[in-house]
């Protein structure tokens, strides 16, 4: 699959060098496409996150057109499978052979830590739109983030759980970036609010069995537990949740909205009904600029948009407009300094791309899992405003 992609990518190349042996004036030439080289996981664990970005990628270049100042977009997209050396071999082959002008996707943080020395090498901009640990861009200059930090989303359910009577927390991440991100941010907030952790559980990425850790957590009977899992895999873990009668067991669950995804909550049922938990973006955010954009994506896709399809969706913006400031030229330097420092409303809320750090700051929302018109959502109740990344201050 990827192979043929790559070899179809020579086939134009060899057109285009045909044509320009053959056309006398160099100025007659159309200006080369813009090349946007996105690296998603459209298959193995993370398959949703790859066909949520799909989606609004298409989405927003079939509401803006694919042409930015007299510049033809091309948007290439290329399947890691979520395997890391995967998304490094497709970034050097996007950098070196197809002469992307950006690199962006990144669905685990894995990915986007394999691909940071590529951006630098070439200095070609890197727009992670999944990929959640605070770390990562810190890993290369050319990386701007529009999805969020697990740090971000996490201090805010730590403030809410020591303010709504709860004082002893398990805390049950999965154990890599993101997971170990959440379980420091967890703790700190939550023990400088005089809450008490007693039991930090970790699961594995890869095929994890919830079963055991679920046994440890009714065992140690704290008054919450706080959970963090990729986007993907929280169906599963809710399921067991409610299977073991943890739902009944007088244990509460918090959590960070990666478990409550959009793209799986209805999936999820039930046993999802009041679960507070914090994050970026959820379907149902109040506002008459998301509420266009919920619409049109489940138009045009005929599912609903979670939070990786708004930071695919902001991802496009955010490149859209760099681009459009150097008026159609690109380069990576002027594309980077175009992309420090962009404000714009969001579907989900306002959002600055803080040009320090190049990490994005916005609202986090307090939520409820509640059935609304017969279908499970996060609805929005409280709010932190312009969070920015905590990671980067420590
Ligand atoms: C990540 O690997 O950084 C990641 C993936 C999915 C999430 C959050 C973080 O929902």
């Amino acid at each position: 699959m990827q192979r043929r992609q790559i070899f179809s990518f020579a086939g134009s190349a060899a057109v285009a060098l045909v044509l320009g042996v053959t056309t006398p004036l160099a100025q007659a030439q159309p200006a080369a496409p813009f090349k946007i080289g996105f690296i998603l996981p459209m298959t193995g664990q993370s398959a949703s996150t790859g066909k949520q970005i799909e989606g609004a990628i298409k989405l927003w270049q079939a509401q803006n057109g694919a042409t930015v100042a007299g510049r033809k977009v091309e948007v290439i997209i290329k399947d890691d499978a979520t395997v890391p050396d995967t998304t490094r071999r497709i970034a050097q082959e996007m950098v070196v052979n197809d002469k992307v002008d950006v690199l962006a996707g990144f669905g685990i943080t894995p990915s986007a830590f394999a691909t940071a020395p590529i951006a630098t090498q070439g200095k070609t901009p890197m727009v992670v739109t999944a990929a959640a640990t605070s770390a990562i861009t810190e890993r290369s200059p050319y990386i701007v983030r529009t999805s969020f930090t697990l740090p971000q989303v996490t201090v805010p359910i730590a403030d809410w759980a020591a303010k709504n009577g709860i004082k002893k927390v398990v805390t049950f991440v999965a154990d890599y970036g993101p997971g170990l991100d959440a379980e420091k941010f967890f703790k700190s907030q939550f023990q400088l609010n005089g809450g008490q952790i007693v039991g930090e559980i970790r699961s594995p990425l890869r095929s994890p069995d919830f079963a055991p850790f679920l046994q440890k957590v009714a065992d140690l009977k704290p008054d919450a537990v706080f959970v963090f899992l990729p986007s993907g895999q929280g169906a599963a873990f809710m399921k067991q949740f409610g299977e073991r009668g943890l739902d009944k067991s007088g244990i509460k669950l918090i959590a960070t909205g990666d478990v409550t995804d959009d793209d799986q909550l209805n999936d999820i049922g039930d046993v999802a009904l009041g679960v507070v938990n914090s994050h970026h973006y959820s379907a149902a955010h109040p506002s008459a600029l998301n509420k266009k954009f919920v619409a049109a994506f489940e138009a045009a896709n005929k599912f609903r948009p979670n939070f990786m399809a708004v930071a695919g969706y902001d991802g496009m913006r955010v490149i859209t407009k760099a681009l459009e400031a150097t008026k159609g030229q690109g380069g990576g330097d002027a594309l980077l300094a175009a992309m420090k420092g962009q404000v714009f409303e969001s579907p989900r809320g306002p959002v600055l791309i803080d040009a320090q750090t190049r990490d994005i700051v916005q609202d986090i929302y307090i939520r409820k899992v509640e059935r609304q018109n017969g279908q499970l959502y996060n609805v929005e109740f409280d709010v932190q405003k312009a969070v920015k990344d905590p990671g980067k201050a420590k």
